[in-house]
């Protein structure tokens, strides 16, 4: 029993192109599961909540919460938003200007009738939780962007709703109130339990909050898993690119060995060879690596990078200090890359400085191979079909 059921949900806007904001999608959340959206800009994730909240009319689909359904396009079935029993928590937090933060996290109590005095315990414990048990009698204009948005999560709390969507609540925070109310809201799902659908295009904030994530490209879900296999396997080169595996290596089968492709060496001939063979598949003459910056190594130009290392001559573009590493950009055969260089131990990266060449090597299984269309062959799980 899911609790949950989005099925074959489509939602067009008119214009030109007419634009489809929502492909088509299917979902199902567990009860007390947290699922997080997550896509640039544009992907769609607005929509789909708001289709879920009933402040859109879709073109297609149904959606049930629970035993109730709320939208069934060919039944003609589309309850209010009021008739749904959902929170809200948006990236403006949408306080009513005019009432203070008690009246503000009461209001979805007062709609639902909730009597006054048990009213009154929810919205105390409700500012309990994110911290804002002191600031009751104020008025929106006299709270910070940040204590407003943990009003906002109040708010969004207080009536113990079924569902509570979240369109990028934590974007409008600095970086350190974003941290702290990030852990907050973790712990209050934690401790209380509720079904989440939160969208995000962050992906930190993603990997850290979310039960399953749904990667969202053009309306549609392009992978639906745990964030730990949504980080070590990326199931094409757009989620690779969207979790932080940022460096491109396009490679090319040569003879025995790999070459840089796009690149051709001086002489006019194919790219820049690499040494040894790849875990690919030998169907596959054409693939692009995926690397994390942590996982692109830097060494001095004259030491020799570990057996089980791809090493390419790399030249620096620049090098920040980042404490205990540096953040260096690097360019190989034309493509630039980032690697994240530790500082412990090896003090050398903090030398380096633009224009230096070195040694960029990563392990062979660091990497992550993508075929033609973007889709994954090989790298960080048994993957069927390696050596074949
Ligand atoms: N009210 C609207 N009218 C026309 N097009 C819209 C409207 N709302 C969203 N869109 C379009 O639908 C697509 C998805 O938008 P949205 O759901 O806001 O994406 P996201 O939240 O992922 O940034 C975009 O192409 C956007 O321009
Ligand atoms: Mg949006």
């Amino acid at each position: 029993m899911s609790h949950v059921r989005i099925e074959g949900l489509t939602k067009r806007f008119a214009g030109k192109p007419p634009a489809v904001a929502v492909d088509d999608l299917s979902l199902e959340i567990e009860p007390g599961e947290f699922i997080v959206l997550l896509g640039p800009s544009g992907c769609g994730k607005t929509t789909t909540l708001r289709c879920l909240a009933g402040l859109e009319t879709p073109d297609e689909g149904a959606i049930s919460l629970g035993d109730q359904t709320v939208l069934d396009v060919r039944g003609k079935v589309n309850l209010p938003p009021n008739k749904r029993r959902i929170g809200m928590v948006f990236q403006s937090y949408a306080l009513w200007p005019h009432m203070t933060v008690r009246r503000n996290i009461g209001y979805p109590l007062r709609t639902r009738r909730v009597p006054r005095e048990q009213a009154r315990t929810r919205i105390e414990e409700a500012a309990e939780l994110v911290d804002c048990a002191a600031l009751l009698d104020r008025y929106p204009a006299q709270l910070s962007g940040g204590q407003q948005q943990r009003v906002a999560l109040a708010r969004g709390l207080a009536a113990q709703p079924d569902l509570v969507l979240f369109d990028e609540p934590l974007s409008n925070l600095d970086a350190r109130l974003r941290d702290q109310v990030r852990a907050q809201l973790h712990e209050l799902h934690a401790r209380l339990g509720f079904t989440a659908v939160f969208v995000t295009h962050d992906q930190s904030e993603a990997l850290a909050l979310g039960d399953r994530l749904a990667i969202m490209k053009a309306g549609r879900i392009e992978q639906l898993d745990t964030p730990e296999r949504v980080f070590e396997e990326p199931a094409t080169e757009y989620v690779a690119g969207f979790i932080g595996m940022s460096n491109r290596l396009p490679l090319r089968r040569q003879g025995e060995g790999w070459a840089l492709a796009g690149q051709p060496g001086a002489d006019g001939s194919a790219g820049q060879a690499v040494a040894g063979e790849l875990p690919v598949p030998r169907s596959h003459s054409e693939v692009a690596a995926r690397l994390r910056p942590e996982d692109l190594q830097l060494c001095p130009a004259e030491e020799k990078p570990p057996a089980h290392g791809l090493a390419l001559p790399a030249e620096i573009v620049d090098a920040q200090f980042g404490g205990r590493h540096m953040d260096v950009v690097v360019t190989i055969a034309g493509s630039r890359l980032h690697a994240r260089a530790p500082l412990t131990g090896k003090p050398w990266a903090r030398s380096l400085s633009r224009g230096q060449q070195v040694t960029a090597w990563f392990a062979r299984d660091a990497a992550i191979y993508y075929d033609a269309d973007g889709v994954r062959t090989a790298g960080h799980a048994p993957a069927a079909a390696v050596g074949a």
